[in-house]
């Protein structure tokens, strides 16, 4: 018995159908998965009162991620389920390391923990030698607990509250990127009161619209992120509030433009524009910007519909263009940056859900799956777009236009309006591809529903990285105080 088994029963109801797989993927099909799983062992048909057919299937290729099989993932640990590639995370972030570099400046790569975080992701970019761009006393509490060097930490946001910004300097992060003259106001007070110093960038504005989603743009005239080029008082009255700063050093400038940006041309005119910008500033005021962030946005593959560069070239267009505009500018900053986040973890990660049930109405066929958008809400919230396979299907011929329905109690709650599939049973496992950038940093428990257990695989090997949440772990804040006023 040291081949690796497994087996599975379909539905509830007896007699119930099963499968059993072996490990090099030849798949076993029964009324009952016990039978399944007899007839791999001894490789005879056996006859059991009450089990109807028994068939061996045709060998299939098993779908693996770094050779871990999901369906066994899937089985182990139940579904939804996130599952990530570490060697595809730590390559893309090498590669957006090795392609962001040149004679002519010291580059960084600051992974955008808003895309995906937990301590096993702060890991990979702590060893990586990474930045890390968090937006949040949650975020920076996280990297600080999984030991990140926080001089390598940028703290971004647009509404950093006071305790945030005490965090902030009691752990040391190496940057603070403020977004508005209030918070520069609020952080001299209060450094000045903690007597803790960190550098200081500020978020501009370039009024660049990336051809992007409208709720992924953030470099619109109007956007509530950073202060519009054109405001430049408002810019100067933050340097010299941040100059008053006992211990506070601004750096420079920092801008984002949006995300799941697939036109290089895009970062090409925002990096002319914040380098005019960064000359006009040293003009009036004396400044020369020392560093500049360029922010991430670099779009991913979701459908054969997107074209997005892949993140090395993207990178290495960036850094050309910042050494012809920079070049010939008047200000040359000695630092750049670029902070990729969905680029990073984006195609890295898959959800596994189980089909539960299959309802046809008069123009659909419905799959109704066991997750939805308390685990991936970006279908519902930007309209996006993945693509699925059935596990252990994807050799069959495509037969039937789906529509992926998840559990939860909204119409929107739909993963993928048509997915062309082989015919769909209950208890198949459906795998969407590229859900692992804003999907779990997104979840929620709406309806309770528990957020999925995340693995990360790498080289045949399988770690739980963050647990299931349970019935009891959505209720442990749930208490009867009485608050006395
Ligand atoms: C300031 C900043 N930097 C980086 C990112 C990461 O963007 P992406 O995940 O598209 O690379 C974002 C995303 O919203 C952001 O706001």
């Amino acid at each position: 018995m040291s081949e690796a088994i497994s087996a599975e029963l379909y539905g509830q109801a007896w007699p119930c159908s099963g499968v059993a797989v072996n490990s090099r993927g030849t798949v076993y099909e029964s009324r009952c998965a016990i039978a399944a799983v007899d007839q791999m062992l001894t490789g005879k048909s056996i006859a059991l009162a009450g089990f109807y057919f028994l068939r061996r299937r045709e060998t299939v290729t098993m779908l693996k991620i770094s050779d871990v099989c999901v369906r066994r993932l899937a089985r182990e640990l139940g579904t939804p389920l996130q599952i990530f590639d570490q060697a595809a995370i730590e390559k893309q972030l090498s590669t957006a390391q090795e392609n962001f570099r040149s004679e002519m400046f010291d580059t960084e790569v600051a992974y955008a923990t808003k895309a995906f975080g937990c301590g096993a992701m702060y890991k990979i970019v702590n060893d990586a030698g990474a930045y890390l761009d968090v937006v949040s006393g949650g975020e920076m509490y996280g990297a600080h607990k999984a030991g990140m060097d926080m001089d390598r930490v940028f703290f971004h946001g647009n509404s950093k509250t006071e305790e945030e910004i005490e965090q902030a300097l009691e752990l040391g992060c190496g940057t603070i990127v403020l977004d508005n003259i209030g918070e520069a106001e609020k952080l001299v007070r209060i450094s000045d009161k903690m007597e803790k110093g960190i550098d200081v960038v500020l978020r501009i504005n370039p009024g660049i619209e990336a051809h992007t989603h409208e709720y992924v743009i953030t470099a619109n005239i109007d956007s509530k992120f950073g202060i519009s080029v054109k405001k430049t008082s408002d810019i100067h009255r933050v340097m010299s509030i941040v100059d008053d700063g006992r211990f506070l050093n601004f750096k420079g400038f920092h801008m984002h433009i949006g995300s799941q940006i697939t036109d290089p041309d895009s970062f090409g005119k925002a990096i002319e524009t914040m380098s005019a910008f960064a000359d006009d500033i040293c003009e009036r005021s004396g400044y020369a910007a020392e560093f500049i962030s360029l922010g991430g946005g670099f779009g991913i593959k979701y459908t054969e519909s997107d074209k997005p560069v892949p993140l090395g070239e993207m990178a290495r267009y960036s850094i050309k263009k910042c050494e012809e505009v920079f070049g010939k500018a008047k200000v040359r900053p000695k630092r750049l940056c670029i902070e990729p986040g969905r680029s990073v973890v984006g195609e890295a990660g898959v959800s596994v859900y189980k089909v539960g049930y299959l309802k046809d109405t008069e123009t659909l066929h419905y799959a109704f799956v066991d997750g939805g958008m308390s685990d991936n809400i970006r279908p519902a919230l930007y309209g996006s777009e993945y693509t699925c396979a059935i596990v252990n299907k994807e050799n069959d011929e495509p037969k039937r236009h789906y529509c992926i329905a998840g559990k939860n109690c909204e119409s929107a709650d739909i993963i993928i309006h048509d997915a062309f599939l082989p015919e769909l049973h209950e208890g198949d496992y459906l795998i969407v591809y590229a859900t692992g950038a804003y999907g779990y940093s997104m979840a929620s428990n709406y309806n309770k529903c528990g957020r999925p257990p995340v693995v990360f695989v790498k080289d045949g090997e399988a770690r739980l990285v963050i647990k299931r949440e349970t019935y009891e772990d959505m209720t442990t804040l749930e208490t009867d105080e009485r608050i006395e006023l």
